[in-house]
């Protein structure tokens, strides 16, 4: 039985989910229902994956009732009105077969490419239609996500459905202590998205120095820290093995202060440069 997280509202959330951004399109359906297989009862998709066909097809085939899956989806960067947030969500329910989500995410404050630019009008205007759909429950939850504390304090005082989610590039070395602070403060569950950082974080020699002593994989290493900060990773996985091992991290009984000396790392692994000012994925 998958261990869950309950929402704000009540919803619960299995505390880890399948990302699936970047699967070979042919083989995605099979990685799916592998992944339903072994346990998972998270998926995380979006419309800009292009891979909501073969995901709707895997629930089908999984067999597994539909209320028992636990799917997340995003309002693509680019679409900020409320006319096509609520065409776009149809569209996202109707290529993965569903008449509901159990989350629909702001996939993030600005459209891709307009960093630095005010959108905090336009993204009201999106929330209003993801409140639209959460009191129609054609949503169970619903969210943001690589919301900095300043999109979220230009959003909160014009929404009547507070954010469940907030879904944030979380993983060691980069583990925003301000936002998750903030949205512990404001009931908001934190999904960690690439907490792996892509597999760059395998490049932390200390996260094998560390798997080595407890006798597990980096992975898991990397996995378990992030569940520790009260996020919920969202990690893609494409071979059987890692899969496995992934939902093995979930178990594990580790030592106190197993993670002191990987809290001290401050190395961002995205691109290697000297540490500087945490931001966001
Ligand atoms: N909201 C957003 O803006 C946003 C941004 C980025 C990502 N996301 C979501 O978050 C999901 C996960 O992030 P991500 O795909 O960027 O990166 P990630 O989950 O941090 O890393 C995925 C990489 O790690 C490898 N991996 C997985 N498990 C492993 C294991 N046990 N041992 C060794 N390697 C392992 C995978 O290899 P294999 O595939 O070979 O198994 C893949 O190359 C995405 O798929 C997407 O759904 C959201």
């Amino acid at each position: 039985m998958m261990k869950k997280v309950l929402l704000s509202n009540g919803y619960a959330m299995p505390i880890i989910g399948l990302g699936t951004y970047g699967m070979n399109k042919t083989e995605t359906k099979a990685i799916i229902l592998k992944a339903l297989q072994l346990g998972y009862r998270q998926l995380e998709t979006a419309p800009i994956y292009l891979n909501e066909l073969e995901i709707g097809e895997a629930i089908k085939s999984s067999g597994i009732d539909r209320d028992d899956i636990f799917i997340t989806s995003k309002i693509p960067p680019h679409i900020k009105s409320y006319e096509s947030t609520l065409k776009i969500a149809d569209r996202i329910m109707s290529n993965l077969g569903i008449d509901y989500l159990d989350a629909l995410l702001i996939n993030n404050p600005v459209p891709w490419g307009k960093e630095g630019q005010d959108y905090s009008k336009e993204n009201v205007d999106v929330w209003r239609a993801l409140e639209k759909l959460y009191d129609e429950e054609r949503v169970g939850a619903i969210g943001v996500s690589n919301f900095a504390i300043n999109d979220l304090e230009r959003l909160l005082p014009f929404v009547r459905v507070k954010p469940h989610i907030n879904q944030l590039g979380i993983f060691i070395g980069h583990t925003l202590d301000d936002i998750r602070a903030y949205c512990l403060k404001h009931n908001i569950i934190i999904q960690a998205h690439s907490p792996l950082a892509r597999g760059r974080i395998f490049k932390l020699k200390e996260i094998h120095s560390v798997a080595e002593k407890l006798k597990l994989s980096a992975a898991q290493i990397a996995l378990q820290y992030v569940i520790e900060k009260n996020t919920y990773p969202i990690v893609k996985a494409t071979s059987e093995q890692h899969l496995k091992e992934n939902l093995e991290a979930l178990d594990l009984n580790l030592p106190k202060h197993w993670q002191k000396n990987l809290d001290e790392i401050v190395t961002d692994v995205r691109d290697y440069s000297p540490p500087k000012a945490k931001s966001i994925l």
